[in-house]
């Protein structure tokens, strides 16, 4: 399984090899193997009891593998889980904040743990209230504020001591689409600084949208590792092109098509602006980006108008549903 990408520095970050973690008969996570880049937004991606949050522990030494190994910064978490605590910074899935302490004294108390040198916990506290937008409220008590404020100040404490690794175990679960918009923001910027982001989530247009590679987790074991043009590729009935005709042509559209190879299936489907036109849209599978020439040389023959011809990606979703049935 080729899961390189050249962007990014060659050394890895984290490398797991075999990395199996049972609990009585539950293996939460089987012979995992996967090694992250630095620089790089890694996703981690699976439905409830996939073994994300356990992968998570694991790789932060909370807790010991049952077999396999992992290394984290070249360290054996279960070795020197302190040495790499020290550098990672993880939100757990359900932070507790105190709500009788302001903003800033959470973060000041947080930076006094992590020793964070004292001359420098003033300047730290500020530029976190400021980069996650909570300047103006940063002397308010945490008990007022919003779940989407809440979760922008439990990320601010896990950067506290300006971690290089950052675990996210799904960071927007349960919060409006606003906040998740802030937090996908947040993410983004802390991308541009570089830093490598370990995201556990099971939101697919989230990780399609943040994540440079992207494991998919079912049961503990690892279903696929790659990019989505990668993942995709792994998929042949998600290629498709939608084509646009005049809504009369629609029959005769599908019967030609349906004697292209290598279209496997055709569907109508409703497309509003096809629909205003006076179009219809179809929907051709098994075809990808290649065979656009070949489809509209095939309407041009049979006399057929086409007003539009767009290969569509196979979503992260398609691929995740696919890769659940194998
Ligand atoms: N401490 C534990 N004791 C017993 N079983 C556990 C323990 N921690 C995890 N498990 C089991 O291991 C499996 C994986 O759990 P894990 O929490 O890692 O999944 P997850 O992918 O984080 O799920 P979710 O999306 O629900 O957070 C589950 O079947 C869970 O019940
Ligand atoms: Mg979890």
């Amino acid at each position: 399984m080729d899961d390189s990408d050249g962007r990014f520095s060659s050394f890895p970050i984290i490398e797991t090899e075999r990395l199996t973690r049972a609990f009585g008969q539950t293996v939460a996570v089987n012979a995992l193997s996967i090694s992250i880049h630095a620089g790089e937004v890694f996703g981690f991606l699976g439905h409830n009891g996939a073994g994300k949050t356990t992968t998570v522990r694991l790789l932060n030494g909370v807790i010991a593998p049952t077999a396999g190994a992992a290394r984290v910064f070249s360290l054996d978490p279960t070795a020197h889980g302190h040495r790499i605590r020290a550098r990672t910074g993880v939100l757990t899935e359900t932070p507790a904040l105190d709500p009788r302490l302001t903003a800033r004294d959470t973060l000041r108390y947080f930076a006094e743990i992590y020793g964070v040198p004292k001359q420098e916990r003033r300047r730290r506290v500020d530029e976190l209230l400021e980069f996650f937008e909570l300047s103006s409220r940063g002397d308010h008590k945490v008990g007022g504020f919003s779940k989407g404020m809440r979760q922008r100040l439990a990320l601010a404490r896990t950067l506290i001591h300006d971690p290089e690794l950052i675990f996210l175990d799904e960071p927007t679960s349960g919060l409006d689409p606003v906040a998740i918009r802030d937090i996908h923001r947040m993410i983004e910027r802390l991308k541009q600084r570089g830093r490598t982001i370990f995201l556990c989530t099971h939101n697919l247009i989230e990780a399609e949208r943040l994540c440079d590679r992207i494991a998919v987790m079912a049961k503990g074991r690892l279903l696929a590792i790659g990019n989505i043009q990668q993942l995709s590729s792994r998929l042949d009935r998600g290629h498709r092109i939608s084509v646009e005709v005049d809504a009369a042509d629609l029959p005769r559209a599908m019967q030609l098509f349906l004697r292209t190879p290598p279209v496997v299936h055709a569907e109508a489907t409703s497309n509003r602006l096809a629909d205003r036109n006076g179009g219809a849209q179809l929907v051709l599978y098994g075809v990808s980006r290649h065979d656009v020439p070949r489809i509209i040389e095939t309407a041009m023959q049979d006399g057929l108008q086409l007003y539009r011809v767009q290969p569509e990606e196979p979503s992260l979703e398609d691929v995740y549903f696919a890769l659940q049935e194998l």
